[in-house]
């Protein structure tokens, strides 16, 4: 079966710059979303992002077309056509159950539903549906058309041939597949949030400052950024709520969320996209 065309669901973040990095790769792409609002955001994103891409080199003018050919729709209508279909909406398990239960009935039959959920069991979002062999995880990095993961998660019926095909797509995306086993947090989010979370103990516990926790990591691990700017570009309630998951699945205590981090949330301070996190943005 050869992948042509792609509908992503959502336009925020993720969405966004997984339906770009598809567009610009050649894939005639659908972006779905709730409301015209959210999808005229989205657009306006994808187009500064290529325009961005493109003054560097990266890309070229005909993929900013492609970019801005994206066409878009206020319900999942497009997936009745759709070859692959990437979800990437609200990282809410009811909501996820619900959509893939409805995509089931309404793609075509031999159409692949990948999710790029951070923490929800591609099993349990499989069991929605009555083509579990064809449902896959395929997480994306923020930001999408910057960062080359793409970790590729496999339920328990999770097929040889999804497998195959999303990492074919993955690489056409110009992204480097890795398989992961369906577990809490899968691997990268295993790692990446207990690691963040330790970070706000830190500061929580005054070991240091914010710009010194950071200041540590990048310069002792070489990382590009610090924990706590990088919790800030995930956001912090999506940081929370993956650390949740991970506590509650695992039933360990090594994964539960610093106080501090809860009190972020409860203040609406949830890094970049409010505007203040554990740094401030204008
Ligand atoms: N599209 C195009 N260009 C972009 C962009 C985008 N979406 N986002 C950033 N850029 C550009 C910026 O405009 C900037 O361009 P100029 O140099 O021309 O100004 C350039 O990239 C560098 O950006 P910044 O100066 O803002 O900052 P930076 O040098 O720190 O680079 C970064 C930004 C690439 C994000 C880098 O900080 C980085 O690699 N950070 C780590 C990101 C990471 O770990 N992501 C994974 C998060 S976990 C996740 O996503 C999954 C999950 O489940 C939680």
């Amino acid at each position: 079966m050869s992948i042509e065309r792609i509908v992503v669901i959502g336009a925020g973040t993720m969405g966004n710059g997984i339906a770009q990095t598809a567009a610009v790769s050649g894939y005639k792409v659908s972006m779905t979303d709730v409301s015209q609002e959210l999808l005229d955001r989205g657009k306006m994103l994808i187009d500064k992002s290529a325009s961005k891409l493109a003054s560097k080199g990266v890309i070229d003018e005909q993929q900013v077309a492609l970019a801005s050919a994206i066409e878009t729709a206020t319900d999942i209508e497009p997936s009745r056509e759709a070859d692959l279909v990437i979800e990437a909406a609200t990282e809410n398990p009811e909501v996820k159950f619900a959509l893939f239960k409805e995509l089931d009935q309404i793609a075509p039959k031999q159409a692949v539903l990948a999710s790029n959920t951070s923490s929800i069991s591609i099993t349990r979002i499989a069991g929605a549906t009555s083509r579990p062999e064809k449902v896959v995880g395929m997480h994306f990095f923020n930001p999408v058309p910057l960062m080359t993961l793409l970790e590729v998660i496999r339920g328990l019926d999770t097929s040889d041939a999804t497998r195959d095909l999303v990492f074919e797509v993955g690489r056409k995306m110009g992204k480097e597949p890795v398989e992961a086993q369906d577990s809490p947090g899968f691997i990268a989010n295993r790692i990446l949030c207990p690691m963040i979370n330790e970070a706000i103990f830190a500061l929580q516990e005054g070991l240091g400052s914010a710009e010194d926790i950071d200041t540590i990591m990048k310069l002792g691990m070489s990382h590009p950024i610090g924990p706590l700017a990088l919790a800030d570009l995930i956001g912090l309630d999506v940081v929370l709520y993956i650390i949740e998951v991970m506590h509650r699945d695992f039933g360990d205590d090594k994964y539960r969320p610093a106080r501090l981090l809860r009190q972020m949330v409860d203040a609406s301070y949830l890094g970049r996209k409010t505007g203040k996190g554990f740094f401030e943005y204008s």
